[in-house]
Parts: C-alpha cells; sequence; structure tokens
C-alpha cells in the first residue's frame, strides 16, 4: 500500500520545540532565579537558533515545591517569575518573531495550598469537597489507606488528613492533590482556564501527566508485578501494574473532549501535546481516531519516550523508526525526545561527547516527527551530580535516605540520575562568573555546570564547528527542505553495514534528500550508493564524504544528501 504523504501538513506537525525551563535559563533581577523578562531578553537567541515554537514549564503562582508542577492559581503568574503583563508581553515578542508559544497546563493536580484544596480540606460538606478525591480508610479503624494504589513515585499515593478522618489521593507527590474530573464543575474550571490562555494566545498545551487523571471508579486494588523500576514507557512499577491508576479508558475520552476545546480556536490551529508513560499502542489511544488525511481526534502529539534511553546505533534507531513508522503514519505523527526537565541530559549519556551528540541531533531533526529540543542542549550542556541530600529537587529528597553506595550503584550505568536538579543547572550564556544567567554576585538558584567557562553560547557563536552551529544549520535545513518537515520515511537496508550505519530517505512529492549515520568510531565506505548527490549537510565541515568512489564516512559523521539515487 503507497504510504500517504500529504502535501500541506498544518504548521504544529513541522514545527520544532525548544522547552524552557524558566527558573534555569536568564535571571533579570539578580534573586538567582530565572524569570520571564529574563527569558524575552533571550528571544533573539532562540530565533537566530531557528527554533519555531517554545515550550514553558510552568510560572504559574505556585508554592514551588515542585517548581511550578504544584500550581496555586492557573490564571495568575508566580510573583518570582512576573506579572501578568510581562506573561503577555512575551507571548507578543514570541509571535511577532513568527514564533508560537506552547504552556505547560497542570490537569491532573493542583498545590495542596489552592484554595480549592483549602476548601476542600476544611470539611466533609464543604462545596469544594469533591473536587478532589477523598475515600475513609479501610475498615475497621479507617486508619489504613483505602487501598493498595501507589503513587507514580512509589509509596501509597492515599494521604491521611486528620481533621475530616478521611485520606486524598495523590498521583505524584503528598503536596499535589489529584482533581476529580468525575465532578463536572472541575471539568467546566479547567477548560475555561485552558479557552483563558487560548484567549491569551497561547498556541497549545504540553500536558502534564495526562495519563492519570482518571482512576477506577470501584477503587479495585492494582495487580501485583514483579517490576520495581519506573520506565517511561511502562505502566508497571513498585511491584504494581497500575491497571486502575494510569490509562484509564476515561482518559481517552478526556482528551477528546479537550481536543474539541482546542478546536474551537483556529487561524493558527491550536495543539495538544502529551506526556504518557506507555506503550506505543497506549500512546496510539490518546491520539484518537483518524479523521482526514492529516488529523486525528484526541490528543496532536504525544511524547514518546522510547528514544531518551535509545543506544546510540544503527540497529537501535532502526527498531524505533520502523516502529514509529508502524505506529504512526500519517495522520499520526511521532516526536522525537531526548532530554527534558526530568532527564539526564542526553550528551550525558553520550559520555559528554559533541561529536556523539552532533550524531544524534542530526538524526533528532532529520528523522519524521516532531523533534523537542531541552534548553542548553544546543550548546551540549552536560548533566552535573548534585548528592540527594542537598536536593532543591522534591523526588530527590524523598529518596534522600538512600546511602550513598545505593544512589552509586542505581546509576552506575550512567543513563540516569535520581536527582532533577542535575539536568536543571543555569543556562550557560557566556564565561563570566555564574555562565551570564544572573549577575556575578548573585547565588543561582543552582550552581552552574562548572564546565560553563568553555561550553556556553558565547564561545560557540564564535566557533564554525560547535555543537550549536551544527543546530543552527540543521534547523535552516529542516525548515527550508519540505522533504524534511514534511515527507514521508523509508528506511533504507544497507546489508553490508546494516550493524553501523543507519540509511533512510525522506520524500516529498519529487524531491528525495538522503541521511546517512555512522554510528561506529570506524571510517566507513558505503559502496552501494554510488553517485553525486549534493551534499547539504554534514556534522564534520571539512571532509567531503560524496566521492565518485562512494560514500566515505567518518567515525560518528552524519550527512544530508539531497538526490535521485533509488536506495531500496
Ligand atoms: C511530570 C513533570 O514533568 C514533572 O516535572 C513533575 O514533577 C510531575 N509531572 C508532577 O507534576
Amino acid at each position: 500500500m503507497p504510504r500517504k504523504n500529504p502535501r500541506n501538513l498544518p504548521w504544529w506537525k513541522k514545527t520544532t520545540v525548544y522547552q524552557i525551563y524558566p527558573r534555569s535559563f536568564k535571571d533579570s533581577t539578580g534573586n538567582g532565579i530565572g524569570d520571564i523578562p529574563g527569558i524575552i531578553s533571550k528571544l533573539d537567541h532562540l530565533q537566530d537558533l531557528g527554533v519555531e515554537t517554545i515550550w514553558f514549564s510552568p510560572f504559574f503562582a505556585s508554592p514551588q515545591a515542585d517548581h511550578g508542577y504544584d500550581v496555586g492559581d492557573y490564571r495568575s503568574i508566580a510573583p518570582e517569575y512576573g506579572t501578568l503583563s510581562d506573561c503577555e508581553r512575551l507571548i507578543h515578542e514570541i509571535h511577532s518573531r513568527n514564533m508560537f508559544v506552547v504552556f505547560d497546563m497542570v490537569l491532573n493536580h493542583t498545590s495542596d495550598q489552592h484554595s480549592w484544596f483549602l476548601e476542600s480540606r476544611s470539611s466533609r460538606d464543604n462545596p469544594k469537597r469533591d473536587w478532589y478525591i477523598w475515600r475513609g480508610g479501610q475498615k475497621p479503624e479507617g486508619k489504613k489507606p483505602p487501598n493498595n494504589w501507589k503513587a507514580l513515585v512509589g509509596g501509597s499515593g492515599w494521604h491521611y488528613d486528620g481533621l475530616t478522618d478521611q485520606w486524598y489521593w495523590a498521583q505524584f507527590l503528598p503536596f499535589q492533590p489529584d482533581l476529580n474530573y468525575r465532578n463536572p464543575d472541575v471539568k467546566r474550571e479547567m477548560f475555561d482556564t485552558v479557552r483563558f490562555w487560548l484567549d491569551n494566545g497561547v498556541d497549545g498545551f504540553r500536558l502534564d501527566i495526562i495519563n492519570t487523571v482518571f482512576e477506577d471508579e470501584e477503587f479495585r486494588n492494582n495487580p501485583f508485578s514483579w517490576r520495581l523500576f519506573p520506565s517511561e514507557d511502562e505502566q508497571k512499577s513498585f511491584f504494581q501494574n497500575k491497571i486502575y491508576t494510569m490509562n484509564h479508558p476515561d482518559n481517552y475520552a478526556f482528551v477528546k473532549e479537550l481536543r474539541k476545546v482546542m478546536d474551537e480556536y483556529s487561524d493558527p490551529e491550536r495543539f495538544l501535546v502529551g506526556e504518557i508513560g506507555a506503550s506505543l499502542e497506549v500512546l496510539k489511544r490518546y491520539y484518537g481516531e483518524e479523521v482526514d488525511e492529516t488529523r486525528t481526534n484526541g490528543l496532536h502529539l504525544t511524547f514518546q519516550f522510547q528514544s531518551l534511553n535509545a543506544n546510540l546505533g544503527a540497529n537501535a534507531f532502526w527498531d524505533i523508526i520502523s516502529r514509529y513508522e508502524q505506529y504512526f503514519t500519517e495522520p499520526y505523527t511521532p516526536t522525537w525526545v531526548f532530554s527534558n526537565h526530568d532527564q539526564m541530559r542526553r550528551i550525558s549519556k553520550l559520555g559528554n561527547d559533541m561529536n556523539k551528540a552532533k550524531l544524534n541531533v542530526t538524526l533528532q531533526l532529520t528523522a519524521r516527527g516532531v523533534p523537542f529540543i531541552y534548553y542548553g542542549e544546543e550548546i551540549g550542556m552536560f548533566n552535573h551530580r548534585f548528592p540527594l541530600k542537598t536536593a532543591q529537587d522534591p523526588v530527590a529528597l524523598k529518596y534522600s535516605w538512600l546511602p550513598q553506595f545505593l544512589v552509586n550503584l542505581l546509576t552506575r550505568k550512567g543513563t540516569f540520575s535520581l536527582n532533577r536538579d542535575d539536568c536543571r543547572t543555569p543556562m550557560q550564556w557566556d564565561s563570566s562568573p555564574n555562565a551570564g544567567f544572573c549577575p556575578a554576585e548573585s547565588e543561582p538558584w543552582l550552581p552552574v555546570e562548572p564546565r560553563y567557562e568553555t561550553i556556553n553560547v558565547e564561545n560557540e557563536e564564535s566557533d564554525p564547528n560547535s555543537l550549536l552551529h551544527c543546530y543552527k544549520d540543521l534547523l535552516r535545513l529542516r525548515r527550508n527542505t519540505p522533504a524534511l518537515h514534511s515527507g514521508s520515511l523509508h528506511l533504507l537496508d544497507l546489508y553490508t553495514h546494516r550493524k553501523f550505519v543507519l540509511a533512510y530517505e525522506r520524500r516529498h512529492n519529487e524531491h528525495v534528500v538522503q541521511i546517512r549515520l555512522n554510528f561506529s568510531s570506524k571510517p566507513i565506505r558505503i559502496d552501494e550508493f554510488m553517485g553525486d548527490g549534493e551534499l547539504l549537510f554534514s556534522t564534520l565541515m571539512d571532509s567531503n564524504p560524496v566521492r565518485n568512489t562512494g560514500i566515505h564516512l567518518e567515525p560518528y559523521q552524519g550527512i544530508v544528501i539531497e538526490n535521485q539515487m533509488d536506495g531500496t
């Protein structure tokens, strides 16, 4: 069956997204905390980088117990980040650069300091009681949680409240009580909040743990599982298969209702991207069903976290791409994520190697799907390692009782950190003290990563060989090449080199662009593809890989060529 390849994809399928963690991007007041005016002062960097959409982790009013993922008021801005008018200016400044704005919507839970929860917990007959999920404990004395449900971060998700002698449910940490979406007032209020921001010009939302909004109505116990550690594509963890607390079927219907709210707005069309830890099969359900050749009726996009820990190898990416192409052909669109504010930075999983980072981003920006770039990834900021005991991250603090040798053992493979502070250090703008994030005499909320004197925007700007220039070149190429932002993808089997080299082509109408990625530490000559294709991009500046004796790839070299050769 020929693959679908619609000519005109909506903007949100072609875009490239850059994630800003506001606390860490740029401080304009000298208090060591990033803020909105600081972000505005750096928008030119992002425009120059060439990303098209900016997603902000939450800066709504909040006690900041989880740095904004504990919202205290969805319609105002936390004073440390700025004011509502700063926020309006931010949206305006982004739009005036022809870029799009994505906010982070935490629908699943609020802060326990939100006025709704304060009311809700005050008495059993308060009108807001049913806005959250309250239950009596197990009989006879009710001093045991209502059932065995565990939180995403481990431990029971039920928390006892002595005032009314009941338990409330929290998927994440105890200070983040879950809203009860079976109450129509809650749904109405939150959909109106979404409209409030859409009316203010927001172009889309990233939906925080959107697969945990609904739980089983009968509160049945989750069955046992042998799995201890959570993983990004699994709903089993902490010895439980969370069938009653994750990916409940009511979530699929819920996202369709939310989609209808988004569809009330057009010009531009607005979009939703869901944070969901699940298999590809489950993720696909959140997209809903196909309605026309470019659209479904659920979430526009979901994160595929399958790439986060993928080996940097031809086989691993062959496998991931084939599965994405199997599950997410048009009108479904995959996403490409390698780092975010919860994960160890990808470059550190690659041994802090700039050449490998260049290869990795060549794949990210040339494969089919929407790429999400995490702030600092474009300059190759390293992950830092902070001790758990001094963490600002509440999840790390929860586990700060763990002995250090155990932490070392758990993180020995260098693929994950237990402390999310590690990936949230201040953005490195230049080589001045505090990396230009805040004034030299201020104390940043997290220390700057020590290698900032070499790894920073200013330095990399002036080095044409830098990772930053590699990002810029690729982003420009992608923007200007329909085959890359809208084309179909076809894997090419290089049978003699399939272990080391990944090859694929992107096609849009008659236009074909080919990508070759050498994942090995050795130079490789590919004879199967002789020709004189034009080199559009290479991770290595001074090499000429396309010769009449074949394609000569240096170790970890990635290239993009334009030609009509048929590689199948
Ligand atoms: C997922 C977010 O990415 C994370 O940072 C946050 O702590 C939890 N959801 C709770 O909102």
